[in-house]
């Protein structure tokens, strides 16, 4: 008696789960799709015009742009712009720029290979490999303050140090009320960096005597707070597992493996120079400051770096995937990964509310600003960088990323129908079973009818699933990949999908009755039958070997194979 009982809730538990309202449908919910020679022509056309209305608006005077769009396997867009006004060589894909804090990805993959290669775990304390910081006495308790943290900015540490101070920027601190400094703070200023007037480089002992110094921002894995002190540290382990300068290991270890031959940590030469104007940080050597913002690099390498990462993210180390997230940035669809910025919005594609996410990371540095951007649902890879003013950077968002994403997901969902969409019939002329895979751009694939060896399949579940799920709304039946696959006997190559039960109470805007559709625990393998899964589907695709198109569906539990009639 007590295990039936426990076998009902156990499934009354899970039935809860089946079943997910449209807020929650599958972020991927089709392969990625494949760009050919011509796909996303003419968004990308207007994307040209967009961008050459605001070159001759103005928008763009005193700034050169780079701008790159690639799937993970070919370039698919380029513009570069030129500002004649701030001089050098016309902007090309060659065109180095400062890429800054975009430095950190690199620090990051360093410090995953070396994770790979087990000379040092995630979740060591840094002191592990930089023991001077917890010699003598410092405010700030090294504790807890791990490898990963540091990678997450969740370490607690200050963001800077040698920079950004206002005693240095602000010719009379008392017009925001600030006292004079006193003779014992001055005496005890760094010499380095902003505060020699970058007449002397900030060195690993400067870092060194700074951080005992100064307090921490906060408790360690408490919050995230932006640290390039963290990413310098980073910097000084991979020396010291390595034995390498740092420059000399992501050299040797990223930049020359990927060809990524325009990429240095030493000033490169005017003649490649994005040209910035005056006043940029150009030649600036940020010396212990490398490891979080030292790098130079051009578009067309930080697309190979890019299109590298997107194939390769959960194949560097066991232990995690590089797109993971690790910790909260501030707001709802703010995440920080290692350190990739994370941004996830529900609002970008018009008909659904699937979300779509971008792993980002910025740089900044006095005359430069880069965008690195990878959307992996659709497979594409962003690089935007900018020298001279960056007043017009804000329009590289809104009229690139947001008409490209809408671009895509058209272009994913017009493959999605062409490739899996319409009936399929059994050859076998005794027996009535069929199935319609319909598409919209709403619900993506799913099923609209369905006859099982003469009876109505999809009523008779679709009862069955509601009743178990205690709702009464619109119920459909939406398919997702899982990027599985098996062989046939012939040898042909089955994709494995399966689909899952969704509610259709898309509601905008959100209200206080709804919001909580937006809570969602997703189980896409809720039932079987006789040991096999319920919802498993196996997508053939055509004998002729072509990537896209399928001509045959195993319904798996049903054991028949249907033909796309
Ligand atoms: C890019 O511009 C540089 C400097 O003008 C030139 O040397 C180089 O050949 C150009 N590269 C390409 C691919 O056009
Ligand atoms: C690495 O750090 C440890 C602890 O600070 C130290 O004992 C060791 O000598 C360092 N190794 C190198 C190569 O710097
Ligand atoms: C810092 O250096 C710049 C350029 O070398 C110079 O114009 C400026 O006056 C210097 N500032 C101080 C405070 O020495
Ligand atoms: C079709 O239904 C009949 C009668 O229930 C059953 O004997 C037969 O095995 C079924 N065939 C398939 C392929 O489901
Ligand atoms: C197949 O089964 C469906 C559902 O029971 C029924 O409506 C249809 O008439 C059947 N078709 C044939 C050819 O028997
Ligand atoms: C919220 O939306 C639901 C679903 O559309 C609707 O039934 C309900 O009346 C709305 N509530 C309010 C307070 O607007
Ligand atoms: C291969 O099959 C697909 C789907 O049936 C079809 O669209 C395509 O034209 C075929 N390709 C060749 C080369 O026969």
């Amino acid at each position: 008696m007590a295990l039936i009982k426990l076998l009902l809730s156990t499934s009354l538990f899970l039935a809860g789960l089946d079943t997910v309202h449209a807020a929650c449908e599958p972020e991927i919910s089709f392969p990625v799709p494949n760009y050919g020679k011509h796909t996303l022509r003419e968004p990308l056309s207007d994307i040209t015009k967009n961008l050459d209305s605001l070159i001759n608006a103005g928008d763009f005077a005193k700034t050169s742009f780079s701008l790159e769009i690639s799937s993970s396997s070919k370039t698919l867009y380029t513009k570069y712009h030129t500002d004649k006004s701030l001089g050098g060589s016309p902007i090309n894909g060659s065109s180095v720029y400062r890429i800054a804090s975009g430095t950190k990805l690199f620090t990051a993959l360093g410090i995953l290979k070396q994770e790979a290669l087990g000379k040092l775990n995630l979740d060591d304390e840094v002191t592990t490999y930089v023991s001077s910081l917890s010699t003598g006495s410092s405010k700030i308790s090294w504790k807890g303050i791990t490898i990963r943290s540091l990678l997450a900015h969740a370490g607690g540490l200050p963001d800077n140090f040698g920079d950004e101070d206002l005693l240095l920027t602000l010719a009379d601190p008392s017009i925001i009320g600030l006292p004079p400094a006193t003779a014992a703070q001055l005496h005890d200023l760094p010499k380095c960096g902003l505060y020699s007037n970058w007449t002397n480089s900030c060195t690993t002992a400067d870092l060194n005597h700074d951080l005992h110094q100064v307090n921490p921002v906060f408790a360690p894995q408490k919050e995230t707070s932006y640290s390039n002190v963290g990413f310098n540290i980073l910097g000084e382990i991979l020396s010291n597992v390595t034995g390498l300068k740092y420059e000399d290991y992501i050299s040797t270890s990223i930049l020359n493996p990927l060809g990524m031959k325009d990429s240095t940590f030493e000033v490169p030469d005017n003649s490649v120079a994005a040209n910035a104007g005056s006043g940029s940080y150009w030649d600036f050597d940020l010396a212990v400051g490398i490891p979080s913002g030292g790098m130079y690099s051009s578009s067309s390498d930080m697309m190979k770096f890019l299109r590298w990462t997107l194939k390769n993210h959960d194949k560097i180390t066991p232990t995690i995937n590089w797109f993971q997230p690790s910790a909260w940035n501030s707001g709802s669809h703010s995440l920080l990964g290692s350190p990739w910025e994370i941004f996830r919005s529900t609002e970008i594609l018009p008909n659904t509310r699937r979300p779509v996410t971008f792993y980002t990371k910025g740089g900044g540095l006095e005359g430069y600003y880069s965008y690195s951007i990878i959307i992996p649902q659709y497979d594409l890879v962003i690089f935007m960088s900018v020298a001279g003013e960056l007043a017009g950077l804000s329009n590289l968002y809104t009229k690139v990323l947001n008409p490209l994403v809408i671009a895509a997901e058209s272009e994913a969902q017009r493959q999605l129908k062409d490739n899996y969409g319409g009936v399929y019939v059994s050859t076998d002329k005794k027996l009535n079973s069929s199935i319609t895979f319909s598409h919209t751009d709403a619900r993506a694939l799913h099923i609209t009818s369905w006859v099982s060896n003469s009876t109505e399949v999809l009523a008779a579940l679709g009862s069955f699933v509601s009743q178990k799920a205690g709702t009464t709304g619109d119920l459909y039946f939406q398919l997702m990949p899982t990027f599985r696959t098996k062989r046939s006997s012939d040898g042909r190559i089955g994709d494995i999908w399966r689909f899952i039960n969704v509610i259709d109470d898309y509601d905008h805007p959100i209200n206080a009755t709804t919001v909580w559709n937006d809570y969602c625990v997703v189980n896409i393998d809720p039932i079987s039958y006789a040991n096999v899964p319920v919802n498993e589907l196996v997508f053939w695709r055509s004998a002729n070997g072509s990537n896209s198109g399928v001509d045959e569906v195993t319904l798996s539990a049903f054991r028949v194979t249907l033909h796309r009639s």
